[in-house]
């Protein structure tokens, strides 16, 4: 096997973030270099203390944690989650689980990691953004020439052909800094975005968390009653479904097996002004253009990707 592709998570971490990082924690093809946690579905503080506890809880405390992005780009105000968020994610993001392995120390700050890491990105980095895109905007406001070089960036957020999950025009990872991804889509840099649009066609249940509560270690455990909180949600909010949707971890999944998708071709933009802000959308103004930026994800091999999901997250929760 050729060696790994490395990796940079961009997490807002919450549940479905931690997900994402033990899939990529449980995948072979990539080493993850570095993790910048920022606001989104928690505080910026509370997103890189989750992160710092999970990977010492997933037997990876050598992994770097920066901190994000404390708020949106046109925000005066650090974000606070707001009570719906809070009843999504529990109390600390991670569904009420207590996982110890916290860190007092602040951590660095992502934005200069992030500017560094990309400057020097070689052309095989996987960067996978999966909450609001606002680290990403800054360095690209202070570096556009990035928008050209960097290799194609796979972030889960938006929803192109689905109505969103926070208002009807808008997906949460969007609506929470649509500014940032206005820069991020409309400066030409390559995209695959993996939307709403295909990471509710793959849902985890709860016969899948028992059976990481039957390996019997602490991160099985663990897992198992965070995935279960956030499944009782989706039971309330959308029964039809079975189960939650695994958005953040199907952006890993593509990033490494852009395979599992398949996309359209497009040049992208957010709506700014009311009532869609929050809304993706094709940009008009280039629809002619022969070069397309963005791939956005529309149909998804969801049994594939649901078989490497139980194998690589059990991979890693079992080690621990
Ligand atoms: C996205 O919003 C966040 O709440 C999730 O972690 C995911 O990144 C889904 O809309
Ligand atoms: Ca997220």
């Amino acid at each position: 096997m050729s060696s790994p592709r490395t990796l940079i998570l961009n997490l807002d971490t919450g549940i479905d973030d931690a997900l994402a990082l033990a899939y990529a924690l449980g995948s072979p093809e990539v080493e993850l270099a570095g993790v910048v946690a920022g606001y989104g579905n928690v505080t910026a503080d509370v997103a890189a203390r989750n992160t710092l506890a999970l990977l010492r809880l997933l037997g990876h405390p050598e992994i770097p944690v920066y901190r994000g992005a404390d708020r949106a780009l046109a925000a005066e105000a650090a974000f606070e989650p707001p009570a719906g968020v809070v009843r999504i994610h529990g109390e600390n993001g991670l569904g009420g689980q207590e996982v110890s392995g916290w860190c007092y120390a602040a951590p660095p700050s992502g934005a200069d990691f992030l500017a560094r890491a990309l400057r020097s990105a070689a052309d095989d980095l996987l960067y996978v953004p999966t909450g609001p895109l606002t680290d990403l905007a800054g360095t690209l406001v202070r570096a556009p020439e990035l928008a050209r070089t960097l290799p194609r960036v796979t972030l889960m957020g938006g929803a192109l052909t689905v109505p969103g999950n926070v208002t009807p025009f808008a997906e949460a990872n969007i609506h929470n800094d649509p500014e940032a991804a206005d820069v991020v889509l409309s400066l030409g840099l390559r995209t695959r975005v993996i939307g709403l649009d295909v990471t509710y066609q793959v849902v985890l249940t709860r016969e899948d968390t028992a059976l990481w509560r039957e390996l019997g270690t602490p991160a099985g455990r663990v897992f198992a009653d965070m995935a279960d909180h956030y499944i009782s949600v989706y039971e309330k909010n959308n029964p039809h479904l079975g189960g939650c949707a695994l958005h953040d971890p199907l952006a890993v999944a593509a990033a490494i097996d852009p395979t599992l998708v398949s996309c359209l071709s497009t040049n992208l933009r957010v709506e700014l002004g009311e009532p869609a802000r929050g809304r993706l959308v094709c940009d008009p103004d280039r629809l002619r253009d022969a070069e397309k930026s963005a791939e956005v994800a529309l149909t998804v091999d969801a049994p594939r990707f649901l078989d490497e999901f139980r194998a690589r997250v059990a991979r890693a929760l079992a080690a621990r």
